[in-house]
């Protein structure tokens, strides 16, 4: 990775910190490729961003991600960079849940079903890549949880854990592997 010249696909850049980093990437000269639910907030930051690009997505959907990694790899052919951004965080009362624990298993499959499987549709592809990275959007949460968000902190400390393992596992390669290890923006 370069951070400039670079082709990234940033998942849930259509707000938040993944619009502030698809805006601030696309600025320093790299081809931009933002994805998310939302096609409006997506059509907004494309908009304002002239050349910067947009695919729909829904994480939780394995399948989609499936065709999703299809499409961009075919669109977007030198991409290179993967930010596994997407995120949702719920309070969670542990005493008084949905039987079928609905929230639990929206945010893991959103925070690290979501990224393992993003991840695995396209290694084949960044593998073959020039300066090819995949940075994982965790938390300080994920090493001191805040009790009130359960699930999410063990998805944060699950992914960085899993980053762990593909950084040692792939270390022959020349793919790099990142955490983003960030703490309550934009609060502070
Ligand atoms: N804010 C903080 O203080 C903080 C601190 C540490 C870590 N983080 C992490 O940073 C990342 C971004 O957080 P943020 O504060 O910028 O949150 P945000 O403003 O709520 O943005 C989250 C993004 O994820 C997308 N997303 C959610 N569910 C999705 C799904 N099923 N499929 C595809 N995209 C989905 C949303 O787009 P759509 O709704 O359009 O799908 C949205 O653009 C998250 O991983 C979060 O856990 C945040």
């Amino acid at each position: 990775m370069n951070l400039t010249g670079d082709t990234f696909l940033i998942t849930g850049g259509g707000s938040g910190i993944g619009r502030g980093l698809a805006k601030a990437l696309h600025k320093l000269g790299n081809q931009v490729v933002i994805a998310g639910r939302r096609k409006s907030a997506l059509d907004e930051i494309t908009a304002a961003n002239p050349g910067m690009k947009s695919v729909q997505l829904d994480i939780e959907n394995a399948a989609a991600i499936r065709s999703f990694a299809a499409q961009v790899t075919a669109e977007f052919p030198f991409l290179n960079v993967l930010i596994n951004n997407a995120g949702i965080m719920r309070a969670e009362k542990l005493l008084s849940q949905q039987p079928d624990l609905a929230d639990a298993e929206a945010i893991v499959t959103t925070n690290l079903l979501g990224p393992i499987r993003l991840t695995a549709a396209l290694l084949p592809h960044l593998e073959k890549q020039p300066h090819a990275a995949i940075m994982n959007v965790s938390s300080g949460l994920a090493f001191m949880p805040l009790a009130l968000t359960p699930t999410y902190c063990a998805t944060k400390a699950a992914i960085h854990s899993y980053t762990q393992s593909l950084r040692y596992q792939l270390r022959e390669r020349t793919l790099r592997f990142w955490n983003l290890c960030l703490r309550m923006w934009p609060q502070i």
